[in-house]
C-alpha cells in the first residue's frame, strides 16, 4: 500500500514503506528556537539559526546523498542492523524481499517509525519529538524480540555533531573542525567549539552542542567515541562504521575524556543486551544546542532518565501541538477535515521556522519578509486574535514616509533593521498587504478605533522609493523617522495606510499603471525595474482605496469624528485630481517626487485636520479612475476571442500578455496574478469574471496537478521581465501551480459570488496534495506543484493562511463584519455529510462557537437559502434568506464557553 491514512486527532497519519518515497520530512521543534527536519530514516538536520547547526544543514537532495543521520545500531555477532534503517546492508536490501518492514506514523512535530528486521524477527520502534521548553530533541528507541529464540546485541547510538554555521559546510569545513572541543562525560558527548567562524567574523563561541543517552532502567552508556574518523575507522562509512562492526574495538573508551579538533559525533555504546522471546528493551536519547548548558543539559537529562517520564512528556507534547489550533471542520469528506488540521497548523510552523530551515527552504537566514509578516497575521486573526492589535500597530512601525517599508525584520515585534548593505530594492506590492490584514482585524474584532492609534515610521538611508539616498542620514540617527525638531514623529494607523496606498498610485510607468520596480508578489519578476509595470497590483491598490473609503466612513460613524489629523505633506497626494494630472504619468511621478523630496530627511511634523468624508470621496474617485483605465486598456483577447486582463508591462514598456506571433507560431501568454487581483478588487465586472474563468480554464488549468498554473509557457528567456523565465517551465514562479496564487484565485471567485468556481480552485489543490502517489508529500499544502504534480516546499507557505481564511470565511462563510458574526455559507452539496450536515468550530470575540449548517435536502449552493438560524436553541436574525447574523452585542451577552449555532438551509 502506498500513501497515508489518517488515524487520529490533529491530522495524525500512518503509512507503510515511507522509504519508497523520496524527499519526505516532518518538522520537529519546540518553543526554544531549536528547529529540526526529520526524514523517515531519521536524517534531516537540527539548528538554532543559520550560524548554529547541531546536525549539518540538509537541502532536499542531501536527504538521500548524506548519511550523517541520527542513527541507532544493534551490533550482533553476525553483522550490524540499524534501527533507523541506515546501514549499508539495509540499503542493499531495499526493494528486495529481505527488506525491513517499515511503518511510519506522523503528527504535528513528531514521528514514529516501527521497523522489523525480518531475518531476525526483531522490531524497533523509534519516536522523535522536541521538548517544548528545552532546546533538545528526544528520541526513544524500543527494541523487541519477536523471535522464538534469545537474541544478543550491543546497542550503539550514533549522532554526528556538526556544531557550527551553515556557511562552513564548504567554506573552511576542515579548519572549523579544529575549533571543536568535546568533553565526554558519563551521559554522553558535549561539544563546545572554541571560536565560531561565520559572516560576522571570528568570535568566541557561546553555544554548546550535546548528545546524551539513557538505557534500560536509566542505565548510562558504557563507552564512547567522539571523533568521527575514529568511529567510522579507516575506510569505514556512516553506513558501515568499523567500530560497530568490531564492537570490542579499542577505539571505544570509558568516560571521562576529552577530544580536540575533530569532526565530532556522539557515539554511545550501551551494555550488551540479551532479549528472550517477547522481551523488550528501551533507550532514550536527547540531542540539543544551547547557550545555557548547565540548565538545558540538566533538563534534557531529566526528560530521558526514566522511560515512563519520557513517554508522559511525549503525550503532553502531542496534546500541546494538537490544542494549539482551535479551528476544526467537519464535512462529508473526513480526509479533507484532517487535511485542514495541517492547514491550520502550517501558519504556526511558519511562525516558528520563518521561511527558512526545512530541506526545500534552503535559502534565507531565518526570519520572514514584509508580505509574509502581514499575511501570517491573517491566520492568527482567525485562531488567536488576542495580542494581534499590538502586533499590527508594531508592524506599521516598518512603514517609511515614502510609502515603502523596511525589509529586514528583527526577531522582536516591531523591530525593523536598516539594511546594512543598503540594497535599494522596492517590492511594489508591499504597501498593498497591510490594509488587507487590518481589514480582517477590524472585521473580526469590530475594533475600528485602531485606525486612530499612533505609531512611528521607519527611517534609513534609502529615500524616494530607493531612488535616492539621504546624505544627512548616519547610523546614529536610528531607525525611527524624526520631525524637523528632532522628535520622533508619530502618525495614526490611518495615516500609515494612506501613505502606503496613496503614494503607490502615483508611482506609475509610461502606460499609467504602477511601476513594477524590484518585483511584486512574484519575487521572480525582478528584471523590469526601469519600465516594468504591474497591472495586477494596480488593481490591488485600487481595490484597497475603495475599501479604505468604506472603513473611513465606518470609523467616522463609530467614533463620531468628522475629521482626522493627517501629515500636512500628504494632503496634496490625497486630493490631487483633474484629467490633466490623472492622465499624465509624468505629472503623477513629478507630484510623487516632490512629496518624497519633502519628507526625505525630516518631516515637518505639522498635521492638518482633514474631513473624513472628503478623504473617502477622494479615494473612491481615484480608484474609479484606475479601474476604468484598466478596463479600457488592459483587456486582451486571443484569436478565438477569449479574454482576460493583461497583468504586466516588461522593461521595454511593452504589454506582456495576449496572443503573440513567434517564429514557432502563435504563443498565448497569460498569467494568473492579474486575474486574481482584477477579480478580487472588483476591477473585473461580472461578465469579465466569467470570461476570465473560461480563459483560465483553457490556458492555465491542469487536471491532477493542483489546478491553476501561474502562467502559460512563454517559450522565451525574458530577461526584460524576470529570473522566473530562467526556471524550467512548470516549476516555482514559472508556471507551477503556485498554491498561494491559486488559493487567492479561489478566494477572489468566492468573493464575487462564484462559489463553484472558487471551490474548484481550492479543491484541486486539496486533491493534488492528498494524492500521495503523485505529490509525495505528507498532508498539507505545499508552496507549489511542479509539472508532474509533485509537491515542493511543504509546510512553510503563505498559501496555508489563505486557504484557511478562504475555507472559514468563504466556503463556510463564517466571517466577522465590523465585529458582528455573519454566517453565509457557500458550501457545495458534496461538502455536506450524508445527513446534510457540515460544521465548523472556531473562536470569535473570545467565545467558542460550533456552527452547524443543516441542509437535509442536500441542495446545491445557489439553490439553498438560509431559512432559520438558532444560537443555543434560540432564534437568530436572518437577513434576506442569505445569511444569519449574530451582532457583537449579542455575542458579548452570551456566557463564556462553547455555543452552538444551527443554520437551516
Ligand atoms: C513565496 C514567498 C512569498 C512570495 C512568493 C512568490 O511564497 O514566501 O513572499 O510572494 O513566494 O514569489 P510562499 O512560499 O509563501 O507561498
Amino acid at each position: 500500500m502506498s500513501g497515508y491514512t489518517f488515524t487520529g486527532k490533529g491530522g495524525d497519519f500512518r503509512m507503510e514503506d515511507p522509504q519508497h518515497s523520496s524527499g519526505l520530512y516532518i518538522p520537529v521543534a519546540g518553543n526554544t528556537g531549536l528547529r529540526s527536519a526529520v526524514s523517515p530514516d531519521f536524517g534531516g538536520d537540527a539548528k538554532l539559526d543559520q550560524n548554529h547547526f547541531l546536525i549539518a544543514p540538509k537541502s532536499i537532495s542531501n536527504l538521500h546523498s548524506d548519511r550523517d543521520t541520527r542513527n541507532f545500531f544493534c551490533a550482533y555477532e553476525d553483522g550490524i542492523w540499524s534501527a533507523c534503517g541506515a546501514s549499508a546492508m539495509q540499503e542493499a536490501e531495499r526493494f528486495t524481499d529481505a527488506e525491513d518492514k517499515v511503518v511510519l506514523e506522523g503528527g504535528r512535530m513528531w514521528q514514529k517509525v516501527t521497523r522489523t528486521d525480518k531475518k531476525r524477527n526483531i522490531t524497533a520502534e523509534i519516536t522523535i519529538f522536541s521538548l517544548l521548553d528545552t532546546p533538545s530533541e528526544v528520541m526513544t528507541v524500543k527494541i523487541t524480540n519477536d523471535s522464538d529464540t534469545e537474541t544478543t546485541f550491543t546497542p550503539v547510538a550514533a549522532i554526528p555533531i556538526y556544531g557550527r554555521s551553515a556557511d562552513n559546510l564548504r567554506d573552511h569545513r576542515h579548519v572549523t573542525a579544529l575549533l571543536n572541543r568535546a568533553k565526554v562525560c558519563e551521559d554522553g558527548v558535549v561539544v563546545k567549539p572554541t571560536l565560531s567562524f561565520d559572516e560576522r567574523g571570528h568570535q568566541i563561541n557561546d553555544t554548546t552542542y550535546f548528545v546524551l543517552g539513557s538505557g534500560a532502567n536509566g542505565a548510562k552508556p558504557v563507552e564512547f567515541i567522539a571523533d568521527v574518523d575514529l568511529f567510522i575507522g579507516e575506510g569505514g562509512t556512516f553506513l558501515r562504521p568499523r567500530t560497530v562492526l568490531d564492537i570490542t574495538s579499542s577505539s571505544w573508551k570509558k568516560a571521562p575524556f576529552n577530544v580536540d579538533g575533530k569532526e565530532m559525533i556522539g557515539a554511545l555504546k550501551f551494555e550488551r543486551v540479551t532479549l528472550k522471546k517477547g522481551e523488550s528493551v528501551s533507550f532514550r536519547l536527547a540531542i540539543g544546542a544551547t547557550t545555557d548548558p548547565e540548565k538545558d543539559i540538566a533538563n534534557a537529562l531529566l526528560a530521558i532518565t526514566k522511560a515512563e517520564d519520557t513517554d508522559k512528556i511525549f503525550e503532553e507534547t502531542k496534546d500541546y501541538w494538537n490544542n494549539l489550533t482551535n479551528i476544526h471542520v467537519k464535512t462529508g469528506d473526513a480526509g479533507f477535515d484532517n487535511y485542514m488540521e495541517w492547514i491550520t497548523f502550517q501558519p504556526q510552523l511558519r511562525r516558528i521556522y520563518g521561511c527558512s530551515f526545512l530541506p526545500h527552504h534552503d535559502y534565507g537566514r531565518g526570519g520572514r519578509g514584509w508580505r509574509d509578516l502581514w499575511q501570517d497575521c491573517l491566520a492568527l486573526l482567525l485562531t488567536d486574535p488576542d495580542g494581534v492589535r499590538k502586533m499590527i500597530i508594531d508592524n506599521f512601525k516598518g512603514v517609511r514616509f515614502d510609502g515603502t517599508n523596511a525589509t529586514i525584520i528583527g526577531d522582536k515585534p516591531g523591530e525593523f533593521k536598516a539594511d546594512r548593505n543598503g540594497i535599494p530594492r522596492v517590492w511594489m506590492d508591499h504597501g498593498f498587504w497591510p490594509f488587507l490584514t487590518l481589514k480582517l482585524y477590524m472585521d473580526q474584532t469590530g475594533d475600528i478605533e485602531i485606525l486612530g492609534e499612533n505609531a512611528t515610521y521607519f527611517k534609513d538611508a534609502l529615500v524616494c522609493r530607493a531612488e535616492k539616498r539621504d546624505a544627512e542620514y548616519g547610523e546614529d540617527y536610528g531607525v525611527v523617522q524624526k520631525d524637523k525638531n528632532g522628535a520622533e514623529y508619530q502618525g495614526s494607523v490611518l495615516e500609515h495606510i494612506l501613505i502606503e496606498n496613496v503614494s503607490a498610485i502615483y508611482d506609475v510607468g509610461d502606460n499609467g499603471e504602477i511601476r513594477l520596480r524590484g518585483a511584486d508578489w512574484n519575487d521572480a519578476l525582478d528584471m523590469a525595474t526601469h519600465k516594468g509595470e504591474s497591472v495586477a497590483f494596480t488593481c490591488g491598490y485600487a481595490g484597497n482605496l475603495v475599501d479604505i473609503a468604506k472603513y473611513i466612513r465606518l470609523y467616522a460613524d463609530r467614533s463620531g469624528k468628522t475629521t482626522a489629523p493627517v501629515a500636512a505633506e500628504l494632503k496634496e497626494l490625497i486630493f490631487a485630481d483633474g484629467a490633466d494630472l490623472l492622465s499624465s504619468p509624468e505629472k503623477k511621478r513629478e507630484l510623487l517626487m516632490s512629496y518624497m523630496d519633502k519628507v526625505s530627511h525630516a518631516v515637518s511634523g505639522d498635521k492638518e485636520e482633514i474631513s473624513l468624508e472628503d478623504i473617502a470621496k477622494a479615494l473612491e474617485a481615484k480608484a474609479e479612475f484606475m479601474m476604468n483605465q484598466i478596463r479600457d486598456k488592459e483587456w486582451v483577447t486571443d484569436s478565438e476571442g477569449n479574454g482576460w486582463f493583461n497583468g504586466y508591462y516588461d522593461d521595454n514598456g511593452k504589454r506582456v500578455e495576449g496572443e503573440f506571433d513567434t517564429p514557432d507560431g502563435k504563443n498565448v501568454r497569460m498569467m494568473l496574478t492579474g486575474q486574481v487581483f482584477s477579480v478580487m478588487s472588483g476591477t473585473a465586472k461580472e461578465e469579465n469574471v466569467k470570461e476570465i474563468i473560461k480563459s483560465a480554464d483553457k490556458y492555465l488549468y491542469k487536471e491532477g496537478i493542483g489546478g491553476y498554473r501561474l502562467n502559460t509557457d512563454f517559450k522565451a528567456l525574458r530577461t526584460d521581465l524576470g529570473r522566473m523565465f530562467g526556471f524550467s517551465y512548470g516549476d516555482k514562479e514559472n508556471g507551477a501551480v503556485f498554491s498561494h496564487m491559486a488559493v487567492m484565485f479561489g478566494n477572489a471567485l468566492y468573493k464575487r459570488g462564484f462559489a463553484k468556481e472558487g471551490y474548484k480552485a481550492l479543491n484541486s489543490l486539496y486533491k493534488a496534495s492528498s494524492n500521495f502517489e503523485v505529490s509525495r508529500i505528507y498532508p498539507g499544502v505545499p508552496e507549489y506543484f511542479n509539472a508532474e504534480g509533485r509537491g515542493l516546499y511543504n509546510y512553510l507557505t503563505g498559501a496555508a493562511s489563505w486557504m484557511m481564511m478562504t475555507v472559514v470565511t468563504q466556503s463556510f462563510g463564517v466571517r466577522g463584519e465590523a465585529g458582528d458574526l455573519c454566517m453565509q455559507p457557500a458550501l457545495l452539496a458534496e461538502q455536506f455529510d450524508d445527513n446534510g450536515i457540515a460544521a465548523i468550530t472556531l473562536p470569535f470575540r473570545g467565545k467558542e462557537f460550533e456552527v452547524r449548517y443543516i441542509n437535509s435536502g442536500k441542495k446545491e449552493v445557489g439553490d439553498y437559502q438560509v431559512s432559520k438560524a438558532t444560537v443555543d436553541g434560540k432564534d437568530m436574525a436572518v437577513e434576506d434568506g442569505k445569511r444569519a447574523v449574530l451582532t457583537a452585542a449579542e455575542i458579548d451577552s452570551l456566557s463564556d464557553g462553547k455555543h452552538t449555532i444551527e443554520v437551516y438551509l
